[in-house]
């Protein structure tokens, strides 16, 4: 089993990555599995000039490959000019429709409001749905407030409605995997 988190953020620190993070951690630990984490920022000078998707930069199919072999994918995006990051949609457009069908994925934004969270459910989820994903039917949206600076630099998610919102979409992907697996023992 293994669970894979996409940030789309551009910054770093990121409070889309500790969103990601947080997720991917919980769920790792409720499905005693492993997990990884990719951060779109990381790779955004290679993944920005890439065109082809027969021609990708090392780091670009990494991220694929990762993605493949996830059982679970969480996708969290910080919210640019009312809509997910136009990398993160570049990231997506140059992968294969077919590698990520039947998988299950988390939905998660950060934004400065709460005027865009439907960017979740009017444009992440029908992105994701194009790929053939199983999308749990909680997503979370959080705001730059519920979030704190740690010393260190990091941040931290501060907002306990919030978290046990994550409880509830962990509780949900754990359903639809064990749905997954009972469909394909039956074929
Ligand atoms: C270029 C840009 C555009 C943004 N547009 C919006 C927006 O339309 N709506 C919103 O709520 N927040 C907007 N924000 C705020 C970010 O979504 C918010 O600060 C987010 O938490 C940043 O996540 P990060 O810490 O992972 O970078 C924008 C930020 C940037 C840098």
């Amino acid at each position: 089993m293994s669970i894979v988190g996409i940030s789309g953020s551009l910054s770093n620190p990121s409070r889309t990555t500790a969103l990601v993070e947080l997720i991917a951690g919980k769920t790792a630990s409720a499905a005693f599995s492993k997990k990884a984490i990719i951060t779109v920022g990381d790779i955004a000078p290679s993944l920005g000039l890439a065109l082809n998707p027969k021609l990708l930069p090392a780091e670009v199919s990494l991220a694929y490959e990762k993605l493949a072999s996830a059982d679970v994918i969480i996708v969290g995006t910080p919210v640019y000019k009312g809509s997910y990051t136009g990398l993160v949609k570049h990231f997506f457009d140059l992968l294969d429709p077919k590698v990520l069908s039947g998988k299950v994925a988390v939905l998660a934004a950060t934004g400065g409001s709460d005027h865009h969270s439907l960017v979740l459910e009017h444009q992440l989820r029908p992105l994701l749905s194009f790929f053939g994903l199983h999308t749990v039917p909680t997503t979370v949206y959080v705001k730059d407030s519920d979030f704190v600076k740690e010393e260190g630099g990091s941040y931290r998610l501060n907002n306990p409605d919030v978290s046990q919102r994550i409880d509830t979409i962990v509780e949900q992907t754990l359903w639809l995997l064990s749905r997954n697996t009972v469909q394909s023992i039956a074929a």
